[in-house]
């Protein structure tokens, strides 16, 4: 393939991948968007396999390729729904790794010699591109084991932790400094020195994130990883590699921006770590308010919500783990039949990844326009007659506006509790992701309907056609 022919491709991709990311930001344009996604990564693909400076090697390319769209794929067809933010931290990981194996293949590569200004650009390019690559895998492999459960959520507060981290910083500064000041390949210890601390830093900041700010982490480590593309792509001179990291890179980052408006944060002080510890101490998982409850049958459910004139269900990271979306989407239609108003109450960081509730009503093909957001939806809850909260937990905490001790003080919650009746469906009072009580439970107009969200539907979808 031409130069010429490569670079409009590139073009052609980075369109695609522009055009994608506006796609992606709608429900109903999503599956466009991801499309151009598609196409825009066979081209990419295509023209850098084929372009000119691919001059060699196409077996091995070949290969590593069907090794590594197998597992892909494999991946892909096995993982759970409720997996999928493990997945996409575990990708984030291997973004960071191909950032550092690439700054070092770079650094060790004698066949390219750089002079003057070249040469230190050259190097500084090598060296904040191995940083960031570092840091986003490490990171990235801590956020994995944090999400599935194998490392504990709490936050790891060292004592004195900020000056390791500044230490860290002046220390990565210094070698920065011995690194392109060093002869020709003699800077290895400086580069390698740097990456232990990365390492280090990675694994350390993700450690002091408490479990309540994971939703943040998942997409800051998204924008690193974009950052590690891109510095890949200057290392590598590859033009195309620059805009995506760039795009993925900044789009992170607004995430990042809207997850810590969603949960009240501040960005820099979740950086900081801490959340989920009250007064210094690390808040008790599973810990609960006293109080009485009242609990509530599928039947009597049936009968409530077939009584009400206006509904609004709120799901939660539950309804990812029954698989309940059909059955919830089964009940809103009866219901809507019969002339009841249903809407969904969606908020920004319900269940474990972005936009995690969407997906899977839409997958269940529950209609987009009654499905809404936390701020389009809060206020109309008190001219509610039931709000269902399906598997929800910490998203429907008034504690967080009630109790300015508590370590979700400050987020904004779905006022649920403000409607005639709600009713909370889970299996035990076990509480949610921050570990954190719930008062909603104790309240007066509350039923808790206990059980697998699935099967608790679908007795009350029976009861309902009853
Ligand atoms: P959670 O607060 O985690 O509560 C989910 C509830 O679902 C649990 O209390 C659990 O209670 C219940 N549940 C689990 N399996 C169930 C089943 N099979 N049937 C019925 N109920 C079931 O979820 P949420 O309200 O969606 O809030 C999300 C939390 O995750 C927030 O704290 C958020 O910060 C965090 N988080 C979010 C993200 C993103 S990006 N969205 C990423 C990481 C973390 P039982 O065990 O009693 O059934």
């Amino acid at each position: 393939m031409s130069e010429s022919l490569a670079t409009v491709s590139y073009v052609g991709a980075t369109i695609l991948f522009i055009l994608s990311l506006g796609g992606l930001s709608n429900p109903e344009s999503s599956r466009r968007g991801n499309l151009y996604g598609i196409i825009g990564m066979a081209i990419a693909v295509v023209a850098t396999v084929f372009g000119p400076r691919v001059s060699g090697g196409l077996p091995f390319i070949i290969v590593a390729m069907a090794i590594g769209g197998s597992i892909g794929l494999y991946a892909a067809r096995k993982v759970q729904m409720t997996q999928m933010p493990e997945l996409v931290a575990l990708m984030h990981s291997l973004v960071g790794f191909a950032a550092c194996t690439v700054g070092y293949a770079t650094y060790i590569d004698t066949s390219i010699q750089f002079n003057g200004a070249e040469k230190s650009i050259h190097e500084l390019e090598i060296y904040v591109g191995v940083l960031i690559g570092a840091i986003t895998f490490s990171g990235s492999v801590i956020a994995f084991g944090k999400l599935s459960g194998k490392v504990s959520g709490k936050p790891l507060l060292l004592p004195g932790r900020h000056w390791i981290n500044l230490a860290g910083l002046l220390i990565v500064i210094w070698f920065g400094g011995s690194f392109m000041h060093a002869e020709a390949g003699s800077g290895t210890f400086a580069l390698v020195v740097m990456t232990m601390i990365a390492l280090a830093f990675g694994v350390h900041m993700v450690m002091a994130i408490g479990g309540a700010d994971m939703p943040v982490v998942v997409s800051m480590l998204n924008s690193y990883s974009g950052w590690a593309a891109a510095a890949t792509g200057f290392m590598l001179s590859n033009d195309l590699l620059i805009v995506t990291g760039a795009l993925v890179g900044s789009s992170g980052a607004i995430l990042s921006y809207i997850m810590c408006r969603a949960m009240n944060r501040n960005f820099i002080s979740v950086i900081a770590g801490g959340f989920g510890t009250g007064g210094g101490t690390v808040a008790a998982a599973g810990e609960q308010p006293a109080g009485e409850v009242s609990p509530i049958s599928a039947v009597e459910t049936a009968e409530l919500l077939r009584e009400s004139k206006s509904v609004i269900i709120v799901p939660g990271y539950g309804m990812a783990v029954a698989q309940a979306q059909h059955t919830v989407y089964e009940i809103t239609r009866h219901l809507r039949e019969k002339g009841v108003t249903v809407r969904f109450g969606i908020h920004p960081v319900a269940g474990r990844m972005p936009g995690h509730m969407n997906v899977l009503l839409a997958e269940a093909k529950v209609p987009y326009d009654i499905v809404m957001e936390m701020d389009e939806i809060n206020d109309d809850f008190p001219a509610t007659d039931v709000a269902m909260v399906i598997g929800a937990n910490d998203i429907v905490n008034p504690a967080a506006q009630d109790d300015p001790n508590s370590p979700i003080a400050g987020m904004p919650v779905l006022e649920v509790w403000k409607a005639k009746t709600s009713i909370v469906m889970k299996r035990s009072m076990a509480s949610g992701y921050a570990g954190v009580d719930n008062p909603l439970f104790y309240k007066e107009n509350n039923r808790m309907l206990f059980g697998d969200a699935k099967k608790m539907l679908d007795e009350v979808l029976t009861a309902l056609k009853m």
